[in-house]
Order: structure tokens, then sequence, then C-alpha cells
């Protein structure tokens, strides 16, 4: 029997690691994945070779390109935010995590996969629609809902007595939980549970607070292509160059921070402190070259399945029929999503200050309140109008002859 765990290299994925060599007497393959999450991995390879996984078990892969460039860009296209503000940092990266587990454990002939999710989250929904939807027969194991390890010391105490090495600051419970990666950090549980109680400063981690924001603004351009950012300040870059360098002046301009109670899929409600420095930017270019480039019918239709393509992301049905044919529809409408927006950063807001395409359908004869354009003829207008309030009229004449 050979399980493939997703292993971050920490406390609690190194003491799932030996439950799962100790409960199932399995042969435990590690993959930890860099998705940006600012963290050092060959201390995980280190860790796994420490707590006995063979050399060839140990898996180590830099995702950070395919992270952006097939999930987070691919999400941008749609504008989507779930419940109106979420950008859906950790939502979007379950998927691919999943993905990859799924690919090594059919390498290795492995049936089963693991993840240190709790059992009252989203992630664990997340990772687990993603294993089912990519291999059916596959077994999963989920060892937060099936061990009875109920404290924080019987978690310790698990750890020394199979020599996992503690850091000392592990010993007692974190203040909080944290999630991140290249496109956000998010901050659950312990002290953020109140959420009438402000985000104490500590838990910000890659944002400077908008106070100590710089006093003169930053001003950068944003290059577009299908709807995609290519480049910055007329440099292109890769995805992951991109979206890391919109993060550093998202840092350092305090943007992109949101308090946030929102609604898990298995039905509880949550508070989250989140930090978006480049996705808080680009969300708003985006629009931006959108105004510009996509017409009413196409842009509007695009903002009413949003939010069913931001819910569906939330949920974990990445990888479904729905969720493809919606972006399907997405990629259709960026074909023309293409040139530059210029943007001013200032003290934790994001402003446009323009937008340029050759695709525009913006025409300044046609909007001008100077007379001369051809294609507008002022008094077609009145019958547009006149046509568009039948109904209204017909209400109200109902109205005064009922006397309402
Ligand atoms: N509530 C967010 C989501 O469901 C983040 C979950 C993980 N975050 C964490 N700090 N453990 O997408
Ligand atoms: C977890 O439960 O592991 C994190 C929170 C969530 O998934 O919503």
């Amino acid at each position: 029997k050979k399980v493939v765990l997703a292993y971050s290299g920490g406390l609690d994925t190194s003491i799932i690691l030996k439950w799962l060599q100790t409960t199932y007497g399995c042969e435990v393959v590690t993959f930890t994945a860099d998705l940006g999450q600012g963290e050092e991995l060959e201390p995980a390879r280190k860790k796994a070779e420490l707590l006995g996984i063979k050399p060839e078990n140990i898996f180590i892969e830099d995702l950070r390109e395919e992270f952006v460039r097939d999930y987070v860009f691919p999400m941008f296209r749609a504008n989507a935010h779930y419940e109106g503000l979420y950008l859906l940092g950790t939502s979007i990266a379950r998927p691919l995590i999943g993905k990859r587990q799924i690919e090594i454990a059919e390498e290795l002939g492995a049936d089963a996969v693991c993840h240190g999710a709790t059992g009252k989250g989203n992630d664990q929904v997340r990772f687990e629609l993603t294993y089912y939807a990519l291999k059916p027969d596959v077994t999963v194991i989920a060892p937060w809902r099936e061990w009875d390890l109920r404290s924080r010391e019987q978690l310790i105490d698990f750890a020394e007595k199979h020599q996992i090495p503690i850091a000392k600051d592990k010993r007692g419970d974190a203040p909080f939980s944290v999630d991140a990666n290249l496109l956000h950090s998010s901050s659950e549980g312990k002290v953020l549970e109140d959420p009438a109680a402000e985000v104490p400063d500590y838990v910000f981690s890659r944002t400077i607070s908008p106070e100590e924001a710089p006093d003169t603004p930053t001003i950068i351009t944003i290059g577009f292509e299908r709807g995609d950012p290519v480049s910055v300040d007329g440099t292109p870059m890769s995805p992951a160059t991109l979206l890391k360098h919109l993060n550093d002046l998202g840092r350092d301009n305090g943007i992109g921070r949101l308090d946030l109670v929102e609604n898990r899929f298995v039905g509880m409600k949550s508070r989250g402190m989140y930090e978006t420095p480049g996705g808080t930017i680009l969300a708003l270019a985006h629009r931006a070259i959108e105004s510009v480039t996509l017409d009413r019918g196409a842009a509007h239709l695009k903002d009413e399945i949003m939010p069913k393509y931001a819910e569906l992301i939330y949920n974990g049905f990445w990888f479904s029929p729905e969720r493809e044919m919606l972006q399907a529809l997405i990629d259709k409408s960026q074909e023309l999503v293409s040139g530059t927006v210029r943007l001013k950063l200032y003290k934790g807001g994001v402003h446009v200050l323009g937008r340029e395409s050759p695709n525009s359908l913006y025409d300044q004869d046609l909007v001008t309140f100077e007379e001369g354009a051809v294609a507008y003829d002022h008094r077609d207008a009145a019958g547009f109008i006149k046509l568009n309030a039948l109904r209204l009229r017909t209400l109200a004449q109902r109205r005064k002859k009922l006397g309402l």
C-alpha cells in the first residue's frame, strides 16, 4: 500500500506522515509544492528523509508558473470574487496540488492520497473533489477526520514519541492558522475568531499598513494580451514573475488587505483576514482594460455568471464540466482584451489613471456632446425612450385607475 501525502514539511503534516506509517503501515510518498508561499523547500526534503522516506519517494516541485498561468490568470479573466470580495487565493491553489498528487499516484502505482486539511473547512472538500474527479477509484485518507489526537498536547506527545523535530515556537497553540501562496496569504482562527474584534497588527505578513505607505504615489502601467497581464512598465514578464512584481508593489503601498466573514461550503460562517496585494491591483486593471475592449452585452453576461463561477471555485469544483463550460465562455470573451492600463498605487488604494487599446470600442465621436457624430441621431433617442417607457406608462395608468 502506497499513499501520496501533500506534505508541507511543517509539524502537522510531519505528524500525519508518521501516523500514516504507524497506523496504516503504508509506504508514504511526500509531495511538496512551491506555490510561492515563500518558504524554503529543501528543509522539507531533509525532514522527510529524517522521517524515513526513501529519496525516490520524495517529490519537491516548483509549480509557481503553472499555478499563475493555468489557475490564477484564467480565474482573473472572470473577475472572480467570492461573496463580492474574496479573491479566492486558497481556493484556486487546491486543485493544482490535488492534481499533482493524483499524477504522482498514477506514476508510482499508489492507490491512496492524503491531505492535512481539517474536518471543518473548505479545503478538505476542494482536495477530495479534485482527487475523485481525476481518479474515481482513489482511496482518500483525511487524518484530521480519523485520528483520535484531539488536543495540541496529544499531537505534541505523538511527535515526541516518534522523534519528530518540534520547533520551539510550535509547542504551544499557534495564535492563528495561515495559508499562503503567490496570490495571497490567508489567516484564520484563534485570535481572529471574534468578528467584532479588530485584526491585530502582527497578523499581517505581506503588506505594510496603508498609514505607513509612502506619501508619494507609485505609477505603473500593466500590459494585457487576450485578458492576461503580460508586462509591467513595458517589461514583458512570465506569469509568476509578473504576479510577484505586483505583490512587491502592492506590499510597499499597503494594498490588498481584506477582513471578511464568509460562508464556508460546509455550512458555517468564518472570519478571515486576507492579503492579496498583486491580485488586488490586477483585478482592477483587468476591469479597466475590459471596460474599453468588451462590448456591453459580453461584459454584462460575464458579470452575471461571475458569482456562479466564483462559487464553483470556492466550493472545490474546478475540475467539473460546469466550471469548464463557464471558462470556455470567459476565455472566448477575452480574445480582444489587449492593451495597457495606467494605475496609481497610493496608501492602500489602487486607482485607474487611463486605459488604451488597439481594439478599443470607445468612440470619442460617438460619446462627445458636440454636434457632428454621424452614427447617432439625437432624434432616435426620443422613440427609444418612448418604447422603453411603454410598460411603465401602462403600469402608471393602472395604478391611477385602481387608486393605488
Ligand atoms: N477561508 C479561505 C478559503 O476557504 C482560506 C482557508 C485556508 N486558510 C487558512 N488560514 N487555513 O478559501
Ligand atoms: C482547514 O480546515 O484546513 C482550513 C480552513 C478551510 O479549509 O476552510
